[in-house]
């Protein structure tokens, strides 16, 4: 049993505390898939702050045929470094599609071109892809999922992980153990669950405690995801999950080091935090926005949907957000940010 910690129902008293925080520092943190946000730059800036030990990519959709390289080495440029991002952090692919056969000959693809396992998608709401058959529309038919899972596992190589991502269920959470029961003898090596239901969309609460029952007793590592915001959160979603390893999505864009403070803290280490000047200084000069392929509204819109997560962690961003709201050009954006800017002296990795 590698990283699943079953202390589940228990009370963190006496010595099952102490054992759970021994535990505790092994703990894995893993930077959610977020298509249309955390692309290669996001990944590089927030595994440059440190604290994470996986990425997953955006969704690679998969229809029918064998997607050619350079489809992988869009979504995934880590590819042309092992694999791995700047700070060293591995990357893993995602697939999505509903046919076991392409999902598995394209999974063994991503595998030989270096990607750190592979994982599938049955999470994804969005109405297009469900409309095609992938992603949580998956989620209804358990066998399905089966069929799937099986089929990349028995493709790929056993020494490389395949995961799957899962939601609770489609409308209702009545399917929750079958899913899972399907994933775990399909041989997945490991199961993030993005504790919702596609229904609940990405509405708080996330119910954490319900991931106990249906793992309990399952031969398989379980990441726990969904409504990490602070650290204090974090440990909650530990406590409630039963599981040590977490899975950070938006949180990580409000809170860029969210990862490294819920280490530090679990290591009971010192760490201050960044402060807004730090963050506004990777808004400014960090790549992440900047694109010369794309056109000019790019870096607007870009640096407008991070400031939009960030305004959670950070009030002065909702200032720098209503000031930048209207405009539309890479220079007129930057003159505002560099207006607030006060460019503190940093020691980290930046792109500038
Ligand atoms: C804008 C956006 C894009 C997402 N894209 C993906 C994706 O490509 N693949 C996937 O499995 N999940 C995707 N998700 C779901 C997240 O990985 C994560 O499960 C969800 O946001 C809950 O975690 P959080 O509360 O920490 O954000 C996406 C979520 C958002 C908000």
């Amino acid at each position: 049993m590698s990283n699943n910690y079953r202390f589940i129902n228990m009370q963190f008293t006496g010595k099952l505390s102490t054992l759970f925080l021994k535990y505790n520092r092994f703990m894995k943190l893993v930077l959610a898939p977020m298509e249309g946000v955390v692309d290669f730059k996001m990944r590089q800036l927030l595994t440059d702050l440190g604290g994470f030990d996986l990425c997953v990519t955006e969704f690679v959709r998969v229809v029918q045929a064998r997607l050619p390289e350079k489809v992988f080495y869009r979504y995934c440029p880590e590819l042309n470094n092992n694999g791995y991002t700047r700070a060293g952090t591995p990357v893993r692919i995602q697939l999505l599609g509903q046919e076991a056969n392409p999902l598995a000959e394209n999974a063994v693809r991503a595998i030989d071109l270096g990607s750190h396992g592979v994982d599938l998608n049955f999470g994804c709401p969005a109405k297009t892809v469900n409309r095609s058959r992938g992603g949580a529309v998956l989620l209804k038919d358990p066998e399905h999922m089966y069929t799937i899972i099986k089929a990349v596992r028995d493709a790929v190589d056993s020494k490389h992980e395949v995961s799957a991502k899962i939601r609770l269920g489609f409308d209702d959470d009545s399917k929750s153990q079958e899913i899972i029961d399907a994933v775990v003898s399909a041989g997945a090596n490991s199961v993030a669950i993005h504790a919702r239901t596609k229904r609940d969309g990405y509405n708080p609460p996330a119910y954490w405690e319900k991931i106990p029952p249906i793992i309990k007793g399952k031969n398989i590592a379980v990441v726990a995801n969904g409504e990490i915001w602070q650290v204090e959160d974090a440990m909650l979603c530990q406590k409630r999950s039963g599981c040590s390893d977490l899975m950070l999505g938006r949180g990580a864009l409000s809170h860029p080091d969210l990862a490294k403070k819920i280490k530090a803290h679990v290591n009971n280490e010192h760490y201050e935090g960044l402060e807004w000047e730090h963050v506004l200084y990777h808004l400014i000069h960090s790549a992440i926005h900047h694109d010369p392929a794309k056109d000019e509204k790019y870096f607007a819109s870009r640096t407008k949907q991070w400031l939009g997560y960030l305004k959670r962690q950070y009030p002065q961003a909702i200032t720098l957000f209503d000031e930048i709201r209207r405009l539309k050009t890479k220079e007129d954006v930057s003159a505002v940010l560099k207006k607030y800017a006060k460019a503190p002296q940093l020691d980290s990795n930046h792109d500038s």
